[in-house]
């Protein structure tokens, strides 16, 4: 069990970040825009010493949150280790404020796919994420954030929910949630399930950071007639999205918020514009709580 703590964001730096990507290093440093806090993927500046020269300059500025997508914590042939170190010298180069992955693997039998696919969630699963949580750890010294995936499909041997999967990571592991508001919206719609009962059966206490990016509904050629949600990062926050994010505020509170954009990236301003509007919704949500309890 990992006793660490987090380091975590000044309160006033608590509000919604924007995901940094490698067109917008430049602006940033250059013209030091307000936002509380930005987050990177480690991997886009493992051979890349300039962008990693200007994410310096940034991380001397603002607190940094690193978000891995390739330590394929779920691979059933163990953790990279050659890669977590190689991670790791960016960790250690930025101090971030908050680490994170997914619950998902993307790599087998050597070879790196570029995607994150999912896993049963069962006593098996369970025994070997403890086992790779534990080393990811143990290899950074800091807790670690695992984020819910964007699910299309379910396994037969699940034997678990995904809350009740991911409160047992926390429980045996001491890691943290980073949960993606948009990835419960979609899984909800395609798997059927109430989007809001997954929220409150979360260990709220557990809950460190908040994700919200944009998805796109694609004819669901299972089942004529009918969508699928797909996560694709290249849109603006959609409605249901903001709704769902509100009720996550009023149970987890104030946690940081990450804007996602992978696709279509737009301008920094549009980003930082789409942050703006998730702290007025997480304002509205914590003014609605505290009326409630008053
Ligand atoms: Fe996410």
């Amino acid at each position: 069990m990992f006793t660490g703590a987090l380091t975590g964001l000044q309160p006033q730096n608590v509000g919604a970040g924007i995901g940094l990507r490698l067109p917008h290093l430049a602006e940033v440093v250059d013209t030091r825009p307000g936002v509380p806090f930005f987050e990177v993927h480690p991997e886009t500046f493992l051979a890349n010493p300039h962008a990693t020269e200007l994410l310096l300059a940034i991380a001397d500025r603002y607190p940094v949150s690193v978000h891995t997508v390739g330590v394929s914590i779920g691979s059933a042939a163990g953790v990279d280790r050659t890669h977590l170190a190689r991670v790791k010298q960016i960790v250690d180069l930025v101090n971030p404020v908050l680490l994170s992955g997914h619950v998902a693997w993307s790599t087998h039998a050597g070879e790196y796919l570029n995607d994150l696919l999912p896993l049963p969630y069962n006593e098996e699963s369970l025994r070997l994420l403890v086992r790779h949580i534990t080393q990811v750890q143990d290899a950074f010294g800091r807790p670690y954030l695992l984020e819910n995936p964007s699910s299309y499909v379910g396994f037969a041997n699940s034997t678990m929910t995904e809350p009740e999967f991911l409160a047992a990571l926390v429980s045996e592991t001491g890691c943290r949630l980073l949960c993606d508001v948009s990835n419960v919206y979609l899984s909800a719609h395609n798997m059927n399930f109430d989007a809001r009962a997954y929220i409150d059966a979360l260990p709220a206490d557990a809950v460190a950071e908040l994700h919200l990016g944009g998805f796109e509904a694609e004819p669901d050629e299972s089942t004529p007639g009918s969508t699928l949600l797909v996560d694709t990062h290249g849109t603006n926050v959609a409605d249901g999205a903001w709704e769902l994010y509100e009720y996550a505020i009023a149970r987890f509170g104030s946690v940081p918020t990450l804007i996602e954009r992978d696709n279509d990236i737009p301008d920094l301003a549009a980003l930082i514009t789409e942050s703006l509007e998730a702290r007025a919704h997480a304002s509205r949500a914590l003014a609605q709580d505290h009326a409630r309890a008053v």
